[in-house]
């Protein structure tokens, strides 16, 4: 398997780049063909690897799909779903990763019982899943953790109920709407996420049939239905990643064209938080322009739910204030452990130091290239932009880490004129 990924230093971006379908949208609304027999086509999803890990899953328990290629950044799938055969989440599949979990509401909904395997940890924290188990409990689920599973059941189907979740949390406010669409009833959620990505999963939900209102608000509400039907959704364009490339053309010193979506609605903190950082945004067809001033400067970051400031972007924010004329503070106030890229970046020559969920970033005036490693996935972009403004060739290894979440990484860089290669 192709490991590593050898980034030239001291590169400008300039051009554009295709934005693809939202990963953290894709995977809950594959998990929600599970809810309906008549199928279900989705378009604009990303050929990621964490896609097709969702997608053995729904093989797993008994869909079939076809995957038609409409661009090399975005693929149609339709998947018939007619035939569950199977109510299990073997541990085998939901270690590789923790969105598994999603198709606990899908299955209870669908079926009345399922057996998922307990999510592992993974780099970024102990990750557990005990909200949405707490969720489903509200609507009359019965819930058994044995053997490293969740086994849950409703044999006489989910009753609507009213549920706060003590924090936000993303998929586990998925995983309850997911439960709540065919519960008897009325359900009402509150302190639920507003991420686009959840507001996505519900408009498709709505077309499928649901009756679901207030998404994109803290207070979600699901009246039951009895059946939901096919439809064909077009996945949201993906927030993170079109941040992610706006952080390149800043460390860049560059200017790149995000094209698919509406990226001042999808990011709006982010936005104001890189216009103090010294970049600067401007609306075109399809798209936005992101452009740098030329200077990078010190800003404070603190991660919060949507419409806050995004914790999928906080390592990338990192690598681009490894270089500002300054001091710079972030917070990570959503992960515990998600500062694993601070001593990659510090073999670059960066300067920051870490109390806990702060990281004090002191700005530098170069970085150099060091043979680093990728520890989880938004680490490993955040290493990529640090080594491309670095002094010399860097070579990133864990490279696998990258493709759970990012496609033709190196073709769209290509359309920057940046230049990366994969290597053995
Ligand atoms: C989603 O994860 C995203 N993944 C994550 O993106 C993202 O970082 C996160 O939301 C926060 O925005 C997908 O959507 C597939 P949470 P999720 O439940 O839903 C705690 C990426 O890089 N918590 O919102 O798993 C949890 O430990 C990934 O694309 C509980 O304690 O995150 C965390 O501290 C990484 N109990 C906080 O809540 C629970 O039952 C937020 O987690 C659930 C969560």
């Amino acid at each position: 398997m192709i490991e590593k990924i050898k980034v030239y230093g001291k590169q400008k971006a300039n051009g554009k780049v295709h934005i693809s379908g939202a990963k953290n949208a894709a995977l809950p609304l594959l998990a929600a063909a599970l809810l309906s027999s008549d199928g279900m086509r989705l378009k604009n999803v990303p050929p990621l690897t964490d896609v097709t890990t969702m997608l053995a899953l729904l093989e797993n328990l008994g869909i079939t799909y076809q995957v038609f290629k409409d661009s090399h950044y975005a693929n149609s799938i339709k998947l018939k779903t007619d035939a569950l055969e199977n109510f299990t989440a073997p541990y085998e599949i939901v270690k590789k990763m923790r969105a598994s979990a999603l198709v606990l509401g899908p299955l209870l909904s669908r079926l009345g019982r399922c057996r998922v395997s307990l999510p592992g940890g993974c780099a970024i924290g102990v990750r557990p899943i005990d909200l949405h188990l707490k969720g489903m409990e509200a609507l009359g689920a019965t819930i058994e953790l044995r053997d490293g599973y969740v086994h849950a059941s409703a044999p006489e189907g989910l009753r609507g109920a009213e549920f706060t979740f003590p924090i936000v949390t993303v998929t586990g406010t998925e995983n309850v709407v997911m439960a709540a669409v065919l519960a008897n009833g009325t359900t009402v959620l509150k302190n639920a996420a507003r991420e686009p990505e959840v507001v996505d999963l519900a408009n498709c939900l709505n077309k499928m049939g649901a009756n679901i209102s207030g998404h994109g608000t803290e207070t979600v509400v699901i009246h039951g239905v009895t059946s939901l039907r096919s439809t064909e959704h077009t996945v949201v364009p993906d927030r993170i990643e079109a941040g992610t490339y706006a952080i390149a053309a800043g460390i860049t010193n560059g200017r790149i064209d995000l094209l698919g979506g509406d990226f001042r609605k999808l990011l709006p903190s982010f936005l104001d938080k890189m216009e103090l950082a010294g970049l600067s945004f401007s609306s075109i067809d399809n798209g936005l322009r992101v452009e740098s001033s030329g200077k990078i400067l010190p800003i404070d970051v603190d991660t919060e739910p949507f419409p806050g400031y995004p914790t999928d972007l906080q390592a990338q924010c990192m690598a681009m204030l490894c270089l500002a004329d300054g001091k710079s503070n972030i917070r990570e106030n959503i992960w515990e452990n998600r500062f694993m890229h601070v001593a990659e970046l510090m073999r670059m020559g960066a300067d920051i130091s870490v109390a806990g969920t702060h990281a004090q970033v002191r700005g530098v005036k170069h970085l150099t290239a060091a043979p680093v490693m990728a520890t989880d996935l938004r680490a490993s972009f955040s290493l990529i932009l640090a080594a491309l403004a670095a002094d010399g060739d860097t070579v990133i290894d864990r490279v696998y880490h990258l493709d759970r979440g990012y496609c033709c990484v190196k073709e769209k860089f290509a359309d920057c004129g940046i230049a990366i290669e994969r290597i053995k």
